[in-house]
């Protein structure tokens, strides 16, 4: 039986690789640690929540002595690790946070499992543990109209949020290269999808669609990025710890480009269709606003490396993977309601507090 450790996995992608995880792999015991933040939600995992090969565990992965204990008592033999604070514009109000979270944390997980497994410099790289750090393409900055993030393109982060994950990725090399930890790193362009928390662009578009609010773009709106449905990111994740290379980096990304405002526009016609509205109507909603500062202009993935050593690629295009989640905001009205209104978090938390 392998225990296999996932962090963050009531938040949006990680609730996804949980889902997959649990039901793929019977003969895995999948241990969740989240601290249920804002973006942890556990309603998102309701469906595995009591099968047999599925554990939450309520914590903070900044606490040093809880981690250690933890790995102490579990002897994970595989980490995935996706905890941490995701949502630029919050790192331009609060950055000590994402520090705490996104490089402390993820020091403080390097730390128990070079510990747990017993790793350093005299031994060879153990083979039979592995340290999946989960990353952004936001690291290696802004490109301008053409070219492609590359596995080797220089770091360049330009938010605190980008900064914080650019100094996680590089912990997690160093913790390779100075300890001999079995680790592999991806770096995935922005996902959309089920469950993801209304204040990233796509759900928070779809939810102030159907109440009739201003749809806030940023700036011009030309700004570009490449989207990946969420399903498919866990799917990536799944096949690069199982067969990646160990000490390696994987770029994940949609090769699916879309200026904000382009994007904006088609998920109005979307909705319009879904709602029953005239073609044109929740286009009204649009309004232009400041822009966010420090707004990287583009980001591109190549993701070619992954696609050729280990054949993955997205399994949906675009305009089917927005549609999907179009439905699935329509369909799940009480989710959004408890996200938007706080109710999720005072439920799970109380229940969890108690134990
Ligand atoms: P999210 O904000 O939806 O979820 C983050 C989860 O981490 C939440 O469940 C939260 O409770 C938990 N968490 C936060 N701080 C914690 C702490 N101190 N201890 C324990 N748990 C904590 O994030 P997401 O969008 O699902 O992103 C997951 C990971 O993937 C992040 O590392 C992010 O940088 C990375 N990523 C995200 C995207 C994207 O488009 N969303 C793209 C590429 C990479
Ligand atoms: O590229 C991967 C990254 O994608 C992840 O690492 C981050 O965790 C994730 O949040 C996402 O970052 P972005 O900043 O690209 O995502 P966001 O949904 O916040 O914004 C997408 C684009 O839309 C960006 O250019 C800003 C713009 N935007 C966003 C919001 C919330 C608007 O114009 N208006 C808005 O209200």
């Amino acid at each position: 039986m392998k225990k296999i450790l996932i962090t963050g996995g009531a938040g949006f992608i990680g609730s996804h690789v949980v889902r997959l995880f649990v039901n793929t792999y019977a003969d895995y015991e999948v241990y969740n640690l989240d601290k249920l933040t804002y973006a942890g939600n556990l309603e998102n995992l309701k469906d595995v929540e009591n099968k047999p090969n599925y554990k939450f565990v309520l914590g903070d992965i900044t606490d040093a002595e809880f981690i250690n204990n933890l790995f102490e008592e579990h002897k994970f033999s595989a980490v995935v690790h996706l905890a941490a604070e995701s949502h630029v514009d919050r790192s331009i109000s609060n950055p000590l946070d994402f520090v705490f979270a996104n490089v402390i944390g993820t020091v403080n997980l390097l730390n128990a499992a070079k510990k747990a497994w017993g790793c350093n410099k005299d031994k060879p790289v153990p083979t039979d543990r592995i340290f999946y750090h989960v990353s952004t393409d936001e690291v290696y900055g802004s490109l301008g109209e053409t070219g492609f993030f590359l596995e080797t393109t220089p770091y360049d982060p330009q938010s605190p949020y980008s900064a914080s994950k650019a100094s996680s990725d590089h912990f997690v090399r160093a913790y390779n290269n100075t300890y001999n930890l079995p680790v592999v790193i991806s770096n995935c362009s922005n996902n959309y999808g089920a469950n993801q928390f209304p204040e990233k662009l796509i759900p928070l578009f779809i939810h102030n669609i159907k109440t009739n609010k201003a749809l806030p773009v940023y700036g011009d709106g030309k700004y570009t990025r490449d989207w990946l449905w969420v399903a498919d990111h866990a799917r990536a994740i799944d096949v690069i710890l199982h067969k990646g290379e160990l000490g390696e980096t994987y770029n994940i990304g949609g090769f699916n480009e879309w200026q904000n405002i382009e994007l904006i526009k088609l998920l109005c016609k979307i909705m319009d269709k879904k709602l029953g509205r005239a073609e044109g109507e929740s286009e009204k909603l649009i309004t232009y606003v400041k822009d966010r500062p420090g707004h990287d202009k583009r980001y591109a993935i190549d993701a070619s490396k992954l696609n050729q050593k280990l054949g993955w690629k997205p399994s949906v295009t675009f305009e089917e993977g927005l549609e999907k989640t179009v439905d699935w905001y329509l369909e799940n009205e009480e989710w959004l309601r408890n996200v938007t209104s706080g109710e999720y978090q005072k439920y799970y938390t109380a229940q969890y507090a108690t134990r």
